[in-house]
């Protein structure tokens, strides 16, 4: 976390899988959290019981258009589905900020690999939000499953965004959420980290398994500061 300040952090569509799991980790690693939803009713539900798992009031639940106003960092977590109606609403909202997208275009065969006409879900939230907003891919690959517990994951992230420093901000979130984190380079390359949750979808069901994930090696994990 940047020193001297404490990032707000808002999980749009944060009361599913993904969401509640990255905001119980991010808030237990001492950022503020906002739990967004289409409902205030289902935000401050999926909130209260995060704070009764993390001993306090530290969450707080909005519908996604305020927690997306009041954070320093969106992260958008719903289905593809859901992804451009969300993105299109929620522009003003997230103009100047960084979004952490972890959307998987998943098609009917959630096992083949299938990008929308942008190149990937990310490439198509960057044409969506425009230059105001730094889109930032990161997450696709690691399970639900491995997220919702409370230990470290044996799993990397890869991280792919056009501003450097924008990286650099989400790369500190990985590592606060006790995962290793490796700069993936541009968007562009979120169509391979974007695919790649296809091929790990089969391996899971051709090995009938459900959080196969992906390490990098041949180079120690980054060290960290
Ligand atoms: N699950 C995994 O293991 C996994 C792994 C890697 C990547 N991913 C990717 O992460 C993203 C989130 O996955 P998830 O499993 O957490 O999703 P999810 O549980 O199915 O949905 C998350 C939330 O999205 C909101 N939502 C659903 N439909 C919507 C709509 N039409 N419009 C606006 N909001 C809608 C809902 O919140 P409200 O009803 O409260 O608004 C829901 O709780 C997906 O793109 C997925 O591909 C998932």
């Amino acid at each position: 976390m940047t020193e001297g300040l404490i990032l707000t952090l808002a999980v749009l569509g944060g009361t599913g899988k993904q969401g509640p799991a990255l905001a119980y980790r991010w808030a237990r690693a001492g950022y503020h959290v906002l739990i967004g939803s289409r409902t205030q009713e289902n935000a401050e539900a999926a909130a209260a019981a995060l704070n009764e798992r993390l001993g306090g009031e530290i969450v707080r639940g909005l519908t996604n258009e305020a927690a997306a106003r009041q954070c320093n960092i969106a992260v958008l977590t719903v289905p593809y589905s859901a992804h451009r109606p969300m993105l299109e609403g929620l522009r003003p909202a997230l103009a100047g900020k960084v979004l952490v997208d972890i959307t998987v275009p998943l098609g009917a065969d959630v096992t083949r690999a299938s990008m929308p006409p942008a190149g990937s879900a990310c490439l198509e939230a960057q044409e969506i939000l425009g230059p105001d907003v730094q889109v930032v891919a990161a997450f696709q690959n690691i399970s639900s499953v491995h997220l919702a517990d409370d230990q470290p994951i044996p799993c990397d992230v890869l991280v792919c965004g056009d501003v450097p420093s924008a990286r650099e901000q989400v790369l500190h979130l990985v590592e606060a959420a006790g995962l290793t984190g490796w700069d993936a380079g541009p968007l562009q390359n979120a169509m391979v980290v974007e695919g790649l949750t296809s091929v790990l979808l089969g391996i899971n069901k051709r090995y009938k398994t459900r959080g196969a994930g992906i390490r990098i090696t041949g180079i120690a994990p980054p060290r960290k500061e």
